[in-house]
Protein backbone atom coordinates (compact mmCIF):
# COMPACT_ATOMS: atom_id res chain seq x y z
CA UNK A 1 0.00 0.00 0.00
CA UNK A 2 1.03 3.46 -0.22
CA UNK A 3 -0.06 6.82 1.58
CA UNK A 4 -0.75 10.01 0.04
CA UNK A 5 -0.47 12.85 3.04
CA UNK A 6 -2.36 16.60 1.98
CA UNK A 7 -1.52 18.96 4.92
CA UNK A 8 -3.27 17.02 7.91
CA UNK A 9 -5.16 14.46 6.41
CA UNK A 10 -3.60 11.03 4.62
CA UNK A 11 -5.46 8.20 3.09
CA UNK A 12 -3.95 4.89 1.63
CA UNK A 13 -3.77 3.78 -1.89
CA UNK A 14 -2.85 0.82 -4.05
CA UNK A 15 0.45 0.19 -5.26
CA UNK A 16 0.18 2.19 -9.16
CA UNK A 17 -3.02 3.59 -8.20
CA UNK A 18 -3.94 7.46 -10.11
CA UNK A 19 -4.15 9.66 -6.82
CA UNK A 20 -6.62 12.09 -8.67
CA UNK A 21 -9.72 11.16 -7.14
CA UNK A 22 -8.13 10.81 -3.71
CA UNK A 23 -6.87 14.28 -4.01
CA UNK A 24 -9.99 16.03 -5.15
CA UNK A 25 -11.11 14.04 -1.99
CA UNK A 26 -8.89 16.23 -0.25
CA UNK A 27 -9.50 19.11 -1.42
CA UNK A 28 -7.29 19.78 -4.32
CA UNK A 29 -9.30 21.58 -7.20
CA UNK A 30 -9.79 19.28 -9.96
CA UNK A 31 -10.85 20.51 -13.81
CA UNK A 32 -10.07 18.69 -16.81
CA UNK A 33 -8.45 15.72 -15.43
CA UNK A 34 -6.42 15.53 -18.57
CA UNK A 35 -3.21 17.85 -17.98
CA UNK A 36 -4.81 20.52 -20.12
CA UNK A 37 -6.17 23.11 -17.38
CA UNK A 38 -3.35 23.21 -14.51
CA UNK A 39 -5.80 23.44 -12.39
CA UNK A 40 -4.22 20.81 -10.01
CA UNK A 41 -1.24 21.72 -10.05
CA UNK A 42 0.98 20.35 -6.57
CA UNK A 43 3.91 21.16 -4.94
CA UNK A 44 5.27 17.59 -4.00
CA UNK A 45 6.81 18.35 -0.39
CA UNK A 46 8.39 14.65 0.33
CA UNK A 47 8.40 11.45 -1.63
CA UNK A 48 9.09 12.51 -5.31
CA UNK A 49 10.68 9.34 -5.60
CA UNK A 50 7.45 7.84 -5.20
CA UNK A 51 5.73 9.33 -9.03
CA UNK A 52 6.78 9.17 -12.05
CA UNK A 53 8.99 11.00 -14.43
CA UNK A 54 6.88 14.58 -15.35
CA UNK A 55 5.29 13.95 -18.65
CA UNK A 56 4.52 16.01 -21.50
CA UNK A 57 1.58 17.73 -20.75
CA UNK A 58 2.91 18.78 -17.22
CA UNK A 59 5.95 20.15 -19.17
CA UNK A 60 3.95 21.67 -21.66
CA UNK A 61 1.90 23.95 -18.52
CA UNK A 62 5.31 24.55 -17.25
CA UNK A 63 5.73 22.86 -14.29
CA UNK A 64 9.22 21.83 -12.72
CA UNK A 65 10.75 21.14 -9.16
CA UNK A 66 8.33 19.85 -6.93
CA UNK A 67 5.20 21.76 -8.71
CA UNK A 68 3.65 18.62 -10.21
CA UNK A 69 0.17 18.41 -12.33
CA UNK A 70 -1.94 16.13 -9.64
CA UNK A 71 -4.49 14.51 -12.09
CA UNK A 72 -1.24 13.33 -14.17
CA UNK A 73 0.25 11.02 -11.10
CA UNK A 74 -0.12 8.14 -10.18
CA UNK A 75 1.88 6.73 -6.81
CA UNK A 76 4.15 3.99 -7.29
CA UNK A 77 4.42 2.82 -3.47
CA UNK A 78 5.83 4.13 -0.43
CA UNK A 79 4.75 7.56 0.99
CA UNK A 80 3.89 11.40 -0.77
CA UNK A 81 3.11 14.65 1.08
CA UNK A 82 1.86 17.35 -1.10
CA UNK A 83 0.07 20.57 -0.60
CA UNK A 84 -1.76 22.92 -2.63
S1 LIG B 1 -7.18 18.96 -13.70
FE1 LIG B 1 -6.68 20.00 -15.55
S2 LIG B 1 -4.53 19.74 -15.65
FE2 LIG B 1 -5.08 18.54 -13.94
Amino acid sequence: MAKLIINDKEVELEDGARIVDAIEEMGVPIGCSNGVCGTCEVEILEGMENLPEMNDEERDLGMEGNRRLGCQLTITSGTVKLTY
